[in-house]
């Protein structure tokens, strides 16, 4: 996977006066403000990665005819740097995170960044900027490691021969609101679009795949919906994920059996999500059964009806874990999920998650990676 690249440093001599950064840093919201620096690496065919730089963020210039505006040949990451209780800012699962976008960049005809750069330029990144690492609950700052085609060709025979490589920072607050407020999402079943179908793009952490998801996400709000639960490309009936996030469902059948959660297998029409597989790794030393199966809409219907299913929610990097309060689909479809209010395991597994990635609780699977 080639030579770790190295990166020349051009500290930013203008950066975000003092005052104005703590501003922000007491309100961060999410993906609004960005932070004094970015990483840039470039590669080219026969010459690989080179020219490895953490410099002052801002523009990038690129010809109009670079592919990525024409082809869409673009992929990204979402990771956080976390403050730690002890001291210190530490990136969760990090090498989790290298492995995927380089599955992604495979997808879709990309080169591959080695490891061991895709670790240098996080690490230089939040070192250089981490005054900007909020200390709040449930703060963070969020980092979009993203490649794209760079080519300045319109031919569509073969794939791009130069690429960009960038990281950049943004402080953020949780995705769905501040703090520890937990607000239960509405969530739209969109059975008039398809995310992803097999052997598409679906298990890729595409730019295009998001560009393809705002229809259906604005039908949703149009709904008076937070979010889309997208379903199978086939029969519009199976649960896949939610686009921005995976999900869960938990069942508590009673009987003295373990409370079990429940989330689709993975297959390419999935983003496999890092939270998504820590949850999977957590719950049975909380507990929990865990089962990765296949869930239809009636099936998520019915056993919310029998009292079965007690809670669902999203998970992701950006979202954290959000409990699932209600759901609703065409033609005046819907239901309550539980009571509609976040539930105890959703509470529980949160706190589990969050207490790891913040130093608070011990880290038995060596997740947690200082910088
Ligand atoms: C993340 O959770 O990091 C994501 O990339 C989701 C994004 C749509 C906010």
């Amino acid at each position: 996977r080639g030579q770790p690249v190295d990166f020349e440093i051009r500290v930013n001599d203008r950066p975000v006066p003092h005052r104005e950064r703590e501003a922000i840093l007491a309100e961060p919201g999410f993906g609004r403000t960005f932070t004094d620096h970015m990483i840039t690496a470039r590669w080219d065919e026969g010459l690989g990665w080179h020219d490895g730089r953490l410099e002052p963020y801002g523009p990038i210039s690129l010809d109009p005819s670079a592919s990525v505006f024409h082809y869409g040949q673009e992929c990204f990451e979402g990771m956080k740097a976390y403050r730690q209780d002890g001291g210190g800012v530490a990136l969760f699962r990090p090498r989790v995170n290298a492995a995927r976008l380089n599955r992604s960049a495979e997808r879709l005809a990309m080169p591959a960044i080695p490891e061991a750069t895709f670790l240098k330029a996080l690490e230089l990144l939040v070192t250089q900027d981490a005054d900007w690492v909020p200390s709040g609950a449930g703060e963070s700052l969020y980092l979009r490691p993203l490649m794209i085609a760079t080519q300045h060709e319109l031919g569509f025979t073969l794939p791009s021969r130069s690429y960009l490589f960038v990281v950049f920072a943004s402080p953020a607050t949780a995705y769905f609101g501040p703090g520890e407020r937990l607000r239960p999402l509405t969530v739209w079943l969109s059975e008039d679009y398809t995310r992803a179908a097999p052997g598409g793009t679906g298990a890729a952490k595409a730019g295009g795949n998001y560009a393809a998801a705002f229809a259906a996400q604005r039908q949703g709000v149009a709904e008076g919906c937070d979010q889309v639960v997208w379903l199978d490309a086939a029969e519009h009936t199976w649960v896949e994920e939610m686009g921005g996030m995976n999900i869960f469902f938990v069942l508590d059948e009673g009987g003295g059996s373990r409370p079990r959660i429940v989330t689709p297998p993975l297959t390419d029409t999935l983003l496999p999500g890092v939270t998504r597989d820590s949850l999977l790794r957590l719950a049975p030393e909380l507990g929990l059964d865990t089962e990765e199966r296949p869930m239809s809409v009636p099936q998520w219907q019915e056993l919310c009806a029998s009292g079965r299913m007690t809670e669902a929610f999203a998970c992701g990097t950006a979202a954290v874990i959000a409990p699932i309060g209600r759901v609703k689909g065409a033609g005046g479809k819907g239901w309550t999920v539980g009571d509609g209010e976040p539930g105890p395991v959703t509470r529980r597994l949160r706190e589990e998650l969050l207490g790891i990635q913040y130093g608070r609780l011990p880290d038995p699977h060596a997740w947690v990676h200082k910088v």
